[in-house]
């Protein structure tokens, strides 16, 4: 059974509907994402194990927790991935930021990395890859590929969108790595856009169309 949770919640849904509509300007799309990135974070982390730990308040002594286990580090797809970043930091700053870069080759369709720069101790660490929109999977596939021969493995994928298309071919290659999302749409086009979408995240995050 793949692993994929749909995140469901008001202020994600609402949230979602402004990151769609195409009357949503770049500052206010850029804005959202960061919020929409914060809720998922939240829901992303909710199994962080937590141990006991003895604290003074200023009035007493108290019992009571803290995280535990291994650290977190988020790993961005870019360009697109960068959008997503800051909201998952707004929630746990001290998170270490990898990043991979890919491009696909136009002859072969294929996602070739360009870039990668791991922290040192990605191995140990809960390893969160971020990408908006999880399209034919491609590059999600690949990059959570690269990410375990870095010794990478726990890891879970976050995207904004997702395709049927997308979820299927990474929960069939990555079946050890959790998907969350906000929302699985309907199809994917000929050009390989999700539908209905919210266009091409890149883009709307940068205005570079
Ligand atoms: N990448 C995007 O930015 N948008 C899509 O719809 C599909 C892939």
């Amino acid at each position: 059974m793949p692993d994929v949770t749909v995140l469901d919640h008001p202020l994600l849904r609402h949230k979602l509907t402004l990151l769609r509509d195409k009357h949503t300007t770049t500052a206010q799309f850029r804005q959202v994402a960061r919020e929409v990135s914060l809720l998922i974070a939240y829901e992303v982390t909710r199994d962080l194990p937590l141990e006991p730990i003895e604290i003074d308040t200023p009035l007493e002594r108290m019992q009571t927790e803290h995280l535990a286990g291994k650290k977190l580090c988020i790993v961005p797809i870019l360009r697109a991935g960068n959008g997503i970043l800051d909201g998952m930091l707004d929630l746990v700053p001290s998170a270490r930021v990898g990043h991979i870069g890919l491009y696909r080759d136009p002859a072969t369709l294929q996602p070739v990395e360009y870039y990668l720069k791991l922290p040192t101790d990605v191995a140990d660490r809960l390893v969160i890859l971020v990408d908006p929109m999880l399209a034919t999977g491609h590059s999600a596939v690949a990059a959570a590929s690269r990410l375990k021969q870095s010794g990478v493995t726990a890891m879970k994928f976050v995207c904004l969108l997702a395709a049927p298309e997308g979820v299927a071919n990474f929960t069939q290659a990555h079946p050890d790595v959790p998907v969350f999302t906000a929302a699985i749409d309907r199809e994917l086009d000929s050009h390989g856009y999700i539908r209905p979408g919210l266009g091409d995240a890149g883009d709307r995050l940068y205005g570079t169309r």
